[in-house]
């Protein structure tokens, strides 16, 4: 079992724009039955996790949630969730919430979707096995980080997929690059 982190980035490292926006994303084109795109890392899953901003962002865009595995949102907020269940509101530890994410996963890989930091929360946990990058071709200048930790990582795939230059790294449990 593996705990990735899948996201795209700006080039310069962004995943949102300052306001929360993704317009720069989503106006890149990609080949979802291509290398390293979401359909063939779905298939890999058995849980997600995500904070609260994406999950709003998702509810806001999407209509309604659209996603059907278990999904764990961190917040301190009382926020609305989807009646089936599938969706639980969290503010414990990553390492408890890991621990759950684990066993609904039934022996399937785990997503952590963002935003940086909550990735970050994990790979400070020791958690994080995985982070996978589609990097488009843009930079923002600001926003939310891709993952605000000094963490060393070893390249272990890249791929392009139409815009998107994509990464998938393995997260090295060893001194990390920042003193
Ligand atoms: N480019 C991409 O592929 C991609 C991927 C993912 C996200 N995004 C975007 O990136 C941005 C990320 O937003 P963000 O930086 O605000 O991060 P976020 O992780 O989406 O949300 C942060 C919020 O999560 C809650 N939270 C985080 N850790 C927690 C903890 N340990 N316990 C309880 N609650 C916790 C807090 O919510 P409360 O204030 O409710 O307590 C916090 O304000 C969003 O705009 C999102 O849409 C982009």
């Amino acid at each position: 079992m593996t705990t990735h982190y899948y996201t795209a980035s700006s080039l310069d490292g962004f995943i949102a724009t300052a306001q929360h926006s993704l317009d720069w994303l989503l106006k890149q084109d990609i080949d979802e039955n291509g290398p390293m795109a979401y359909d063939g890392f779905r298939a890999m899953l058995g849980a997600m996790a995500l904070g609260a901003t994406t999950y709003e962002w998702v509810l806001a865009h999407e209509g309604s949630w659209p996603y059907t595995l278990p999904a764990w949102v961190f917040t301190h907020r009382a926020i609305s969730v989807p009646e089936d269940g599938s969706v639980r509101l969290t503010q414990s530890d990553v390492r408890d919430v890991h621990a759950e994410m684990t066993v609904a996963a039934g022996g399937k890989d785990l997503w952590i979707v963002g935003g940086g930091d909550l990735a970050g929360q994990f790979a400070d946990a020791g958690l994080l096995d995985e982070v996978w990058v589609q990097y488009a071709p843009v930079t923002l200048g600001s926003g939310s980080p891709v993952l605000p930790r000094g963490l060393d990582l070893e390249l272990i795939d890249v791929a392009r997929n139409r815009d998107f230059l994509c990464g998938r790294y393995r997260v090295l449990r060893r001194t990390p690059n920042t003193k």
